[in-house]
C-alpha cells in the first residue's frame, strides 16, 4: 500500500523564480533565501518520495474568473510551464503521476469532496517554486507531481477546516492505494503578504511563528481560525495559508518538527517553510 511519509510548505513568491532564473541566487539579497532550503535539499536527496501531492493555487494562469473551481486535482501524466506574461519559466515540464491522482480523485469524491478533475493543466510559480526551491536546476524533476489546486484568489476560498479535512481524506485515498509507494503532501503559498492597497507590504512575524508552532502542536486550533483573521492580522493573501493546513490534515493528529526556516523580508513577504514527519 502506498504511505505519507513526509509533509512540507513553502512559500511560493515568484520574485524567487525570477532571481534563480536570472542567475542572482548568489546575491546578498537572494543568498539568505536560497540557504534556508539547504537542509531539505539534503534531506530530500535521501527522503525521496515516489509522487508528490503538490497543493497550491493558480494565479489566474490555467483559470480565470470564468472558471474557478474551489479543489481540483491533475490527472494527467505532464504538465507544462505557464506562460505568466514573460515567457513561461526555463524550467522542466512536471510529471504526473495519473493512475495515483485518478484513485485520489476517486477516492476523495466518493468521499463527498466535490473534486474538479483536470485533464489538462499548466502550472504557475505557485508550483514550480516550490521546485526550485527543492530541488534546484535539474534536467527533469526528480519526482512525479499530483497538482492539487485550491481558490484562494476569489473570494470565498474554502475554510481552513475544510482544507484540514481535505488532507484526511487525501491520507484515506493514498493509503487505499494498492501499489507500495512513498508519497509526500506538500502546501505551498503564504505566509504573511499584502500585495495591494494602502497595507501592501505587511508583514507580522508574531502570527506567522504562532501559525509555524501551531501546524506542528496545535492544527486543531488553525482549523478553527476564520478567513477575517488571516486577512487583518496577515494580510488579504495570507490566506493562502489555508492550503498548508490540507497539507497538515493528511499527517495526521502527531508529526515530528523536522525542519523551519523563517526570512524576512523576501519580496513584499515573510517567507516560511516547514518538514513534518508523522509520527502516528
Ligand atoms: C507575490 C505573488 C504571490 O502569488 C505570492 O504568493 C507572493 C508574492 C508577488 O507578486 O510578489
Ligand atoms: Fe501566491
Amino acid at each position: 500500500m502506498a504511505r505519507i511519509t513526509a509533509g512540507l510548505t513553502s512559500s511560493h513568491v515568484p520574485a524567487i523564480a525570477a532571481a534563480w532564473d536570472q542567475g542572482r541566487a548568489d546575491e546578498d539579497y537572494w543568498r539568505p533565501v536560497f540557504a534556508g532550503f539547504d537542509w531539505t535539499k539534503k534531506w530530500l536527496a535521501e527522503h525521496m518520495p515516489d509522487a508528490i501531492v503538490l497543493v497550491y493555487n493558480d494565479h489566474a494562469s490555467a483559470f480565470s474568473l470564468e472558471l474557478i473551481p474551489t479543489f481540483a486535482i491533475g490527472c494527467a501524466d505532464r504538465f507544462e510551464i505557464a506562460d505568466e506574461g514573460y515567457g513561461p519559466r526555463p524550467v522542466p515540464a512536471v510529471e504526473g503521476h495519473a493512475d495515483l491522482a485518478w484513485h485520489i480523485a476517486q477516492s476523495t469524491i466518493l468521499d463527498e469532496f466535490d473534486m474538479t478533475i483536470i485533464n489538462k493543466l499548466d502550472v504557475d510559480h505557485g508550483l514550480t517554486v516550490p521546485l526550485t526551491l527543492m530541488f534546484g536546476q535539474p534536467e527533469a524533476w526528480p519526482t512525479k507531481i499530483i497538482p492539487l489546486a485550491v481558490n484562494v484568489v476569489q473570494f470565498p476560498p474554502p475554510t481552513g477546516n475544510r482544507c484540514y479535512m481535505l488532507g484526511q481524506a487525501i491520507r484515506r485515498a493514498i493509503e487505499s492505494f494498492p501499489e507500495d509507494l512513498d508519497v509526500q503532501v506538500w502546501g505551498t503559498g503564504g505566509m504573511s503578504h499584502q500585495l495591494q492597497g494602502p497595507r501592501a507590504g505587511l508583514i507580522n512575524k508574531e502570527f506567522d511563528t504562532a501559525f509555524l508552532d501551531r501546524l506542528t502542536a496545535d492544527p486543531e486550533a488553525l482549523r478553527k481560525l476564520p478567513h477575517i483573521d488571516y486577512v487583518r492580522e496577515a494580510g488579504s493573501e495570507a490566506i493562502e495559508l489555508v492550503m498548508w493546513l490540507v497539507m497538515r490534515g493528511a499527517l495526521g493528529e502527531h508529526v515530528r518538527e523536522l525542519y523551519r526556516f523563517y526570512h524576512v523580508p523576501t519580496s513584499n513577504t515573510a517567507l516560511g517553510h516547514i518538514v513534518l514527519e508523522p509520527t502516528n
